[in-house]
């Protein structure tokens, strides 16, 4: 059994000091990431050259130490593998050729011919399993089905995932049909991250908290039951870390349904309910404001103090509630991490 901190935390061991990484950690805040992105011109020709994205994955993991290294790509690299047309807007975010009808369904690629476009991403990943220090543990991630059809049906970011839920509404077919691709998908495209050196995976769901009632159940939580089932049939005791962002009551159980090692909490909701409601199932992580990593200061060492104070009675990971901005300062970050290592 390793003795890696993440992976230990995740088996539900109580640690004296919670292991700490963060969503985002490679990302523009880091003058050192803006420098690697500029050398390789666009954001999505830096996801797909493994030795830059392996590069950028392992800057923070120098400057910090932190405990783990996620897998520097994105979500919406999968719907295009899938055959989709993908293009980010400077400033604006991610714009897709549209997936809402029976045709455009159908015109999607199998899930066995997304390999050749991903074939980087697995590759990104051998280079971090030579490269990490021993004691980093290495994440491998997808988004979950729902989040990701939300950008596949409106063609790009929304606020309140309008388009995906008429879809929902008017066409349930085609619709549920895009949920089931992307989910055999996902398990095809993260098995291959397993493969290739990822010891976790993490789903991210950000846009979990838009679906209510019976479609939470039916689009957030099968979902990821399906992916994590089949997962862990093929790689037992692969632990895998799920983000049902902003689900609020649907964190309660989350674990228990879907089979998840460790349940995500954003900042939405309280360390303490979640202490309560969620960790008495397993391993959470989280949870504090990404604003702190702005705005620093004693504020920023009393709510760290705060968040490991209130998981510390149960297995804990210490995160961020969402990834940290560009707005963000460096030195908050290594005094965060100071916080949580010197107590
Ligand atoms: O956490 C990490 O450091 C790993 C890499 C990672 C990225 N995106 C890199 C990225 C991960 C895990 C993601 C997940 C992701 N991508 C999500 C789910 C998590 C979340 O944030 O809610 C979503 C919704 C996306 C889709 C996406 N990618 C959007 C909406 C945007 C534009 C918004 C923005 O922040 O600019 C991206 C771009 C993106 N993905 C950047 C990074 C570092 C910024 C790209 C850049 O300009 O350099």
């Amino acid at each position: 059994m390793s003795d890696k901190t993440i992976l230990r935390a995740l088996r539900g061991e109580v640690l004296p000091t919670p292991p700490v990484w963060m969503m985002r950690q490679a990302g523009r805040y880091l003058p050192e990431y803006r420098a690697t992105r500029a050398q390789a011109g666009d954001f999505l020709s830096l996801c797909y050259n493994s030795e830059l994205a392996a590069e950028v994955t392992l800057q923070p993991i120098r400057r910090y130490g932190f405990d783990a290294a996620i897998l520097f790509a994105d979500i919406l690299l999968l719907p295009q593998a899938l055959g989709v047309d993908l293009w980010f807007e400077t400033g604006e975010g991610p714009r897709m050729s549209t997936t809402t009808t029976p045709a455009e369904l159908a015109a999607l690629k199998g899930c066995d011919d997304i390999h050749d476009t991903l074939a980087p991403i697995y590759e990104t990943v051998r280079i971090l399993r030579r490269e990490l220090p021993s004691e980093t543990t290495l994440i491998g991630f997808a988004g979950a089905p729902w989040t990701v059809a939300t950008y596949m049906i409106a063609g790009r970011g929304t606020r309140d995932q309008g388009p995906a839920h008429a879809l929902k509404a008017t066409d349930r077919a085609t619709f549920a049909g895009i949920i089931d691709r992307l989910t055999e998908a996902t398990v095809e495209y993260l098995a291959k991250q397993v493969e290739a050196g990822a010891e976790v995976v993490k789903l991210f769901d950000s846009w979990a908290g838009s679906l209510k009632g019976q479609d939470f159940e039916d689009f957030a939580v099968a979902p990821t039951a399906r992916i994590i089932a089949e997962l862990k049939a093929r790689f037992p005791g692969l632990p895998v870390i799920a983000f049902p962002r902003e689900a609020g009551e649907g964190y309660v159980g989350f674990a228990k349904k879907t089979g998840a090692d460790c349940v995500a909490i954003d900042n939405s909701v309280s360390a303490e309910w979640a202490a309560a409601k969620v960790q008495t199932d397993g391993c959470v992580q989280g949870n504090l404001d990404p604003k702190h990593m702005v705005t620093g200061g004693d504020a920023l060492v009393e709510a760290t103090r705060d968040v490991v104070r209130a998981f510390s009675k149960g297995p804990h990971i210490f995160n961020l509630g969402h990834g940290i901005t560009p707005d963000a300062d460096p030195e908050n970050v290594a005094l965060m991490v100071e916080t949580i290592r010197k107590g």
